[in-house]
């Protein structure tokens, strides 16, 4: 490659470089395709690597703390510091032994779409910027929406995550429901809600006092007795019960609320069901997850997160209203300077619908990677997750000293280890610096529990094993 430090020789071309920002199409090929080489070693060797590491910030932040160059540099160079320095020092949460927190197996066909979206630099915010892409978001949404069993009113849009999914929804349920007044309104949800939740209710102006956070049952689901117990309770004191945030998949057990329940009364109190599907609600492509979500075609509102467990990149969350409209009346200002935009009636402009006016083409790599890889493929990786976690709860019952806390349902398995007096975070420590795999813990109802979330249909049966088998030497060692 003709590198940009050797072109220039001359001030001229220095001045023609720098302000034109510009590479030749020589140059563009020889460094797209370092990209991709870098990308293609990282897929095609993830077995064989490392999980990645956690980088001290004493040796990380000088490592990388350098002024912007005044001068252009060898962009290869750069690409080396990237290779060296950056990608090793994060944790790969891509890899099949990650298994911590809620991993993000992501396929290379929508790292290839990311880049696609980001080298046209769509602009995704109205139907005058990116009439196709918007059409084709409508479309992938309506994919969406079908695979969840909601009716054909539903509708919704990508937006970067579970967190702003819930926090989209909640400002739609509240403009739907309280006309965005939100005095004594009160909100229900169990003690294994997502902490984005809270934090949606603390952006949209609720207070604490206006949030009920129900203990959970045996199983982590929100219990029906204690729910209707409090929603009266706050009915008697003159309050608004308004909402209720069921979990189809909580974070740390994959527990699901009992949704069909939770709709019947949500019907019969006037109240906005929302659905946090983030973690879980891809799995309804799949039989185990159609089984364990059923009623998941009655909720208002709806987060599914595509790049948790429909395997793709970062950033790709999406929400869903039963009722689209809602989302435009809650979200909806046309200010003079977009007057242009808003011509045609058929014509949907993106940014109606949330709160991003510029925003990029996600529907792109959920599109791609479907189409490419098609729905059975999507199936039995969503399949292959279950089965993972249930591998991993047998292998752990037949060794002793270990105790399951949670069995594993909806890819997630709780356990802890009993066998002698232990610190599990010691545990997780000993784990990041062998770095074969990776486990992270938590609490479930006051006991510490290791867990394991198996969603990445990479990970082989043989690598559960391997891993159960070090915790077992690590909880002995540690
Ligand atoms: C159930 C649930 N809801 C919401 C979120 C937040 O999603 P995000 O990190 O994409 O904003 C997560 C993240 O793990 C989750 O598991």
């Amino acid at each position: 490659m003709v590198v940009a430090e050797q072109l220039l020789d001359t001030e001229s071309e220095l001045t023609k470089l720098s302000k034109n920002l510009e590479l030749t199409p020589d140059e563009m090929r020889t460094f797209g395709y370092r990209v991709i080489d870098m990308l293609v070693e990282r897929h095609a060797n993830m077995h064989q690597s490392p999980i990645g590491a956690k980088a001290d910030p004493q040796h990380i932040r000088p490592l990388l703390a350098s002024p912007p160059s005044d001068l252009a540099r060898d962009p290869h160079q750069l690409l080396d510091i990237l290779q060296r320095d950056v990608f090793p020092n994060t944790l790969n949460v891509s890899h099949p032994r990650f298994f911590a927190f809620v991993p993000g197996p992501s396929n290379f066909i929508s790292a290839m779409a990311d880049a696609l979206a980001s080298g046209f630099n769509v602009f995704n915010g109205s139907w005058m910027g990116g009439s196709a892409a918007a059409a084709l978001e409508l479309e992938v949404m309506d994919w969406l929406r079908g695979f969840c069993g909601l009716p054909a009113t539903a509708g919704g849009l990508f937006v970067s995550g579970g967190s702003v999914a819930n926090m989209t929804a909640l400002v739609a349920a509240r403009h739907a429901i309280l006309d965005d007044h939100t005095q004594g309104a009160t909100i229900y949800y169990s003690d294994q809600t997502h902490s984005s939740v809270e934090r949606a209710l603390r952006v949209i102006g609720f207070q604490p006092e206006q949030i009920r956070q129900i203990p959970s049952d045996q199983q982590y689901r929100l219990p029906m007795d204690a729910l209707r117990a409090s929603i009266a309770a706050d009915r008697a004191a003159g309050l608004r019960p308004f909402c209720v945030i069921a979990n189809t998949g909580t974070t740390n057990t994959g527990a699901v609320d009992p949704l069909v329940e939770l709709s019947e009364l949500c019907r019969a109190e006037g109240m906005w069901l929302h659905a946090d599907g983030a973690y879980g609600a891809a799995a309804i492509l799949s039989d185990r997850g159609r089984q364990a979500l059923s009623g998941l075609d009655r909720v208002d509102s709806l987060s599914l997160d595509p790049h948790k467990w429909l395997f793709q990149s970062f950033e790709c969350g999406c929400v869903l209203l039963r009722d689209v409209t809602l989302l435009k009346k809650a979200f909806q200002i046309m200010p003079e300077y977009l007057r242009d935009v808003h011509r045609g009636v058929d014509e949907v402009h993106p940014a109606d619908y949330g709160i991003q006016l510029t925003r990029s083409f996600r529907a792109l790599k959920v599109w791609l990677s479907l189409q490419a890889f098609g729905l059975d493929a999507f199936r039995a990786a969503i399949a292959h997750g279950f089965e993972l976690a249930e591998f991993a709860e047998r292998e752990l019952r037949s060794r002793p000293g270990w105790e399951i806390l949670s069995p594993a349902q909806m890819g997630i398995v709780c356990f802890q280890y009993t066998g002698r007096e232990v610190s599990h975070s010691a545990i997780v420590d000993a784990m990041l610096r062998d770095a074969y795999a990776f486990v992270s813990s938590t609490k479930l109802h006051g006991v510490t529990a290791l867990r394991f979330c198996t969603i990445n249909p990479r990970t082989t049966f043989d690598e559960i094993r391997e891993t159960v088998d070090r915790l077992d030497r690590f909880a002995k060692e540690c």
